[in-house]
């Protein structure tokens, strides 16, 4: 099948006389695909639909936003109630609260949060609040984590940075990133012996908890406990970046999955119910440095804004409602069994956790960025372009995770499994053939 893209090739021309590279973000150019981006009309459930009226089975939802698909018809009410009664006050509202308190209800590390306007926000304030808590500089974090694109984050990082394969994206300081230290991911010696040299320098240590961004890599057994007991050893605070974990590897994120209460936590993504909203929170008296009642400057004529905050509370409520993770969790097992079943023969292998997960187009299962790169980005780029044409809209990169989400379908996901087996052998006939 090819598939027809003309109004998206014209729509592509036309925005890249406009907006830089005619995106803006850069993982949405498909770059690594060798093709042209797909411009999008409309989504519903887990199925979006592009300029061209071709219908796609969503996998990467907006990279992690829609936990309950698209337009859910409960949060597109609530928030077009609220738009009626206006849209920002710049000025505190009832919406907050509600949200905060469903946030803290759910996250057993939280006991206050902050609202932003993304996860880049949350990151980057959360950050400062550990700095100014502890009266240190530097932050450890790890290659191949992505914690979006503040300038002190961005050293080794993972996401549409490692796409770029530069240590440093040009325009950050060296002197910002001598303030960052980047160790190798699930290397527990290169920690120690960072501690052991620097420990009282360390503001905090952050992490994801399940890494995404350089697709699914997850911590080997008792790396993040390390991680845990090295902080508190050292007075450094644990910051887990839970901007796409958060809500989603449990009803409390990756925190209470693997038992692990950090510091601070960073959210984004799945808390704004598809409105641009980040949120940082953790320890009352690490929460209490910030303004106004303490000396850690921090702010946003947007943050908190009220169609946001009530597009995410109705959405928090949603999947707060009983068996939804249980169900979840049951799916996306299930989903990923029968997958495994079809990559295992070919060369490619699948890392998941919960119901994230990534094809790599490597014989090995990678545990670290190092080895991500050592995968196949051609053949990726030809499985992705011909999935594309099997109607399945996977993340656009190797570096990059896929979700399995409450509006999949048991068909829609048989149809996944389908396309990936017709891609995979459109690839690698010959394997088919041996
Ligand atoms: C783990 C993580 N942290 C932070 C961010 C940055 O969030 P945003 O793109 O909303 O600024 C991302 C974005 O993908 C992320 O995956």
């Amino acid at each position: 099948m090819e598939l027809l893209s003309k109004q998206s090739k014209q729509a592509f021309e036309e925005a890249i006389r406009y907006i830089p590279g005619g995106v803006n973000s850069p993982v949405r150019s498909f770059k690594s695909i060798g093709r042209s981006p797909l411009f999008f009309e409309k989504a519903s459930g887990s199925v979006l639909t592009d300029v061209d009226g071709n219908d796609y089975i969503d996998m990467c939802n907006s990279w992690g936003v829609t936990l309950l698909g698209h337009a859910h018809p409960e949060v597109t009410e609530a928030v077009i109630a609220r738009v009626q009664k206006g849209t920002t006050f710049g000025a505190p509202t009832p919406e907050e609260t509600l949200l905060a308190k469903k946030v803290i209800d759910m996250v057993p590390a939280i006991d206050m949060v902050r609202f932003v306007s993304s996860g880049t926000e949350a990151v980057m304030s959360a950050v400062r609040v550990a700095r100014g808590f502890t009266g240190r500089t530097l932050l450890v974090k790890f290659d191949g984590c992505y914690h979006g694109h503040a300038d002190h984050l961005l050293v080794d990082a993972g996401s549409g940075v490692a796409e770029t394969g530069e240590h440093l994206t040009p325009g950050v300081p060296r002197e910002f990133a001598q303030c960052t230290v980047s160790l190798p991911f699930n290397d527990p010696k290169a920690v120690k012996a960072l501690f052991e040299t620097r420990g009282e320098e360390i503001a905090a240590v952050i992490v994801e908890p399940v890494p995404a961004n350089m697709g699914v890599v997850p911590a080997g057994s008792g790396f993040l406990q390390l991680l845990r007991d090295l902080t508190t050893q050292y007075g450094a605070l644990l910051i887990f970046d839970e901007v796409i974990t958060g809500f989603r590897m449990s009803r409390g994120g990756a925190g209470q999955y693997f038992g692990i209460t950090p510091d601070l936590v960073t959210l984004g993504k799945i808390i704004g119910g598809g409105f641009p909203v980040g949120a940082f929170g953790g320890r009352r008296d690490v929460m209490e440095v910030l303004a106004p009642l303490g000396p850690v400057y921090q702010a946003g004529t947007l943050s908190g804004n009220p169609v946001a905050m009530e597009a995410g509370y109705h959405t928090l409520r949603l999947l707060d409602q009983p068996g939804v993770y249980e169900d979840l969790a049951r799916k996306a097992e299930s989903f990923l069994g029968k997958l495994r079943a079809i990559v295992d023969r070919y060369p490619v292998t699948l890392n998941s956790v919960g119901p994230m997960f990534t094809l790599f187009f490597h014989k090995k299962n990678p545990t670290n960025f190092e080895e991500v790169k050592g995968c196949d980005f051609e053949n990726f780029a030809w499985f992705y372009r011909s999935l594309l044409k099997e109607g399945v809209y996977f993340s656009p990169s190797q570096y990059e995770a896929n979700f399995v989400n409450v509006a999949h379908t048991e068909h829609q996901l048989r149809l996944v499994l389908i396309g990936v087996q017709r891609a995979l052998s459109y690839v690698y006939g010959y394997v088919d053939n041996m």
